[in-house]
């Protein structure tokens, strides 16, 4: 399973490549004004730092203006994935750019049928929300079963991008179901080492280990 980051901040991103913890990164409009960065300059030390797929997003909603905004931001660097919207103007951005020989991801995705859609445009990746589907109270993992399930069906390549992660458990479940990536924010990565039996027993060796009165250093 592949880890892609989701924010668009430098120093969250090196931390998590430091430990060899990101195969890419995803970024939005949202995250781009989160960051306060300018998206050519922050997008452009994104991709200097990390060898896999950097998604950038359109801001366009014209199939043309579209085509055009993700050649500008595929100018960034090679390693550059085009992120266009789930709209029938996305799609079509996404077949011209994909027959360019670029990388695109297909963001917004809420259902089965739009996942279809665009793996038949040619999408590299599709990426359907988790937590917003959660969040008008619909199955957002369900939806991860179905798509991998068609994809595997039909033998489509497009890679399965598991987004709007909000928990821990998204991941594992992910990963279960076998999503081909996750991106996930920084601080939901760092949690899955987390466990409270590992607290409780870290806590119990440090307070034996105490009345050992060794030392290893
Ligand atoms: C994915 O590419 C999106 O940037 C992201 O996962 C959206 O997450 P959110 O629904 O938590 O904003």
């Amino acid at each position: 399973m592949k880890f892609f980051v989701d924010t668009a901040e430098i120093d969250a991103i090196a931390e998590l490549n430091e430990l060899g913890m990101v195969d890419g990164v995803t970024t939005n409009p949202s995250l781009i004004l989160k960051s306060g960065r300018d998206i050519l300059e922050v997008t452009k030390e994104i991709c200097d730092l990390i060898d896999g797929p950097v998604s950038a997003e359109v801001v366009a909603t014209q199939a043309d203006a579209m085509i055009a905004e993700g050649r500008k931001l595929a100018e960034i660097a090679p390693n550059i994935a085009v992120k266009v919207p789930l709209t029938w103007d996305g799609l079509k951005a996404c077949k011209a750019l994909t027959g360019e020989g670029r990388m695109v991801n297909v963001t917004l995705c809420f259902s089965v049928n739009q996942a279809i859609l665009a793996a038949k445009a040619g999408a590299t990746f599709i990426s359907p929300f988790i937590g917003r589907l959660d969040d008008i109270n619909l199955d957002g993992m369900e939806l991860i079963a179905d798509i991998r399930q068609v994809y595997d069906n039909y033998g489509f390549d497009t890679q399965v991008l598991a987004a709007s992660i909000r928990s821990v458990n998204h991941i594992a479940e992910s990963a279960r179901i076998g999503a081909d990536v996750i991106t996930a924010p920084p601080a939901v990565i760092k949690a899955m080492a987390n466990h409270p039996l590992t607290d409780k027993g870290l806590a119990a060796f440090m307070a034996d280990w105490e009345k050992t009165g060794q030392k290893i250093l």
